[in-house]
């Protein structure tokens, strides 16, 4: 598409349409000159028939999908798709309480009635402080106990690149008449070598969303949607009409296009790029005070399927320093901007259009900080999700209930009219409708303590919370 954006626009027409710019401004920094509307020849995300379709047939190819749409409004907008053309208004669904904020807004939005999946932690010699992956027989009890239930919505790789068992977790759902979506917003890149796991719909999800700007050289906000032949494709189509924009950006479904022809064209790319993971491997071997989690194959992890190795999860759980220093002092001192950073630990994402210098600045950085700070045995005591608060509203609820603000040291007990999640990842601590317990609210304060990025929906929290007024 790149290629027939170049020529078209290279070409004498004049645009009497949008963008508003013309294609006047001639400024490297933004993409003006071939950034055009749906013009004749180039098809209508909406309905596509011409380039459009040509570039989904390609990406359902090559995620090994019945179908595949384009995204331009990110994995967000596909999975609020999702949700809508897989359920009706009132329908039970099943959640992984980690989900990404998108799928609890759906389950608001389409007046659905949630119940939760908490994964548990990765447990190896010692308890890891994160969500591990979705344990097929546990899903299956919770499974015979809401036999009402239409759908089950999971992410893997979660956003630590831990791995679930989707084959298995897909022939538990079709066992009890439950479709299957997966948030694989983080696993763009896993059809595209033997070292990262399956993607989710070649295992049998019957639907999947990937986020091609997280993991692949694509532009941002572009992600793709795929099926199996268990959900109508028009369905799907006439939701994405509803979720997606109707000005869909050429620049962007291009560079879908180029993702995909970048990642099947160039096997050595994704060759070198194992290659370098497997070069830091060794070198981060090295830690002794901080550690590379997960990619320890020797380590067997209850919860923990498969890893995404192109995730670097660092800990900092025998160090004199925390998860959010270690990301300040890579910032500050080495020029190494990280993707998130939790109390415990830092997660640095990798793609294959990293370089070598790349990877050799963060071992270099990450091994000496390692050789700067104090070992300490730290407890494992700060505290991590451990149970689900009781819940007096549904989500779909709270609208219609009066809300008041209150300070933190006064929520306990009262009913949450808002949610509040750190942000990233985005899965919700507390959902609105549910009660603030003392261990959620300590939770909170000691998160945001520790300089994790705490928010709520309603943008209350940190000035107080919004609780049910009754
Ligand atoms: C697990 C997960 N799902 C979905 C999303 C939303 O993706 P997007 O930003 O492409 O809308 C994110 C974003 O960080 C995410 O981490």
């Amino acid at each position: 598409m790149l290629q027939k954006l170049q020529d078209y626009t290279a070409g004498d027409a004049y645009p009497f349409h949008m963008p508003g710019h013309k294609r006047q401004l001639e400024n490297a920094d933004f993409p003006f000159s071939i950034d055009i509307t749906e013009i004749d020849g180039f098809d209508n995300l909406h309905h596509p028939e011409g380039c459009i379709k040509e570039i989904e047939e390609k990406a359902a190819k090559l995620y090994r999908a019945e179908r595949a749409f384009l995204l331009v409004n990110g994995a967000t907008g596909g999975i609020l798709s999702a949700v809508k053309a897989m359920t009706h208004r009132g329908d039970k669904v099943i959640v992984a309480r980690n989900c990404h904020t998108s799928v609890h807004h759906a389950v608001g939005l389409l007046g659905l009635v949630p119940e939760y999946y908490l994964p548990d932690p990765p447990k190896g010699e010692r308890t890891y402080r994160c969500f591990g992956g979705v344990n097929p027989g546990k899903l299956d009890r919770l499974l015979k106990e809401h036999p009402d239930a239409k759908l089950f919505v999971m992410t893997s790789p979660t956003y630590e690149g831990i791995c679930s068992d989707i084959r298995s977790i897909a022939a538990v759902c079709h066992q009890h008449g439950v479709l299957l979506l997966v948030d694989e917003a983080h696993g763009a890149h896993f059809p595209f070598h033997d070292s990262f796991p399956e993607s989710a719909v070649s295992c049998g999800a019957d639907c999947a969303v990937v986020s091609l700007h997280k993991t692949m050289p694509a532009l941002t906000q572009t992600a793709l949607l795929m099926i199996k032949d268990s959900i109508p494709e028009q369905n799907m189509q006439t939701e994405l009409a509803v979720f997606q924009t109707s000005s869909p950006s050429y620049v962007l479904m291009s560079s879908i296009e180029y993702a995909l022809d970048y990642a099947h064209l160039h096997p050595d790319a994704f060759e070198a790029y194992l290659g370098r993971i497997r070069k830091l491997e060794e070198k981060l071997a090295k830690l002794k005070k901080l550690s590379l989690l997960f990619h320890d194959k020797g380590e067997a992890l209850q919860n923990v399927f498969a890893y995404d190795c192109g995730k670097l999860v660092i800990a900092a759980n025998q160090a004199d320093i925390s998860g959010i220093t270690s990301a300040n002092i890579l910032r500050k001192k080495y020029n190494l901007e990280i993707e998130m950073a939790a109390s415990d630990y830092i997660i640095a994402m990798t793609s294959v259009c990293d370089t070598d210098e790349g990877f050799d600045r963060l071992a270099n950085a990450l091994l000496e900080i390692d050789s700067e700070c104090v070992f300490v045995q730290k407890k494992n005591d700060t505290p991590f999700f451990a149970a689900l608060p009781e819940r007096h509203f549904l989500p779909c609820e709270c609208e219609t209930v009066s809300a008041k603000a209150v300070p933190l040291t006064e929520a306990a007990g009262r009913t949450a009219m808002e949610d509040i999640f750190a942000y990233p990842p985005g899965s919700p601590l507390v959902v609105r409708g549910e009660v603030l317990t003392k261990d959620i609210l300590r939770l909170i304060t000691e998160m945001t303590a520790k300089g994790v990025n705490v928010i709520s929906s309603q943008n209350t929290y940190p000035n107080g919370v919004l609780v049910a007024d009754l």
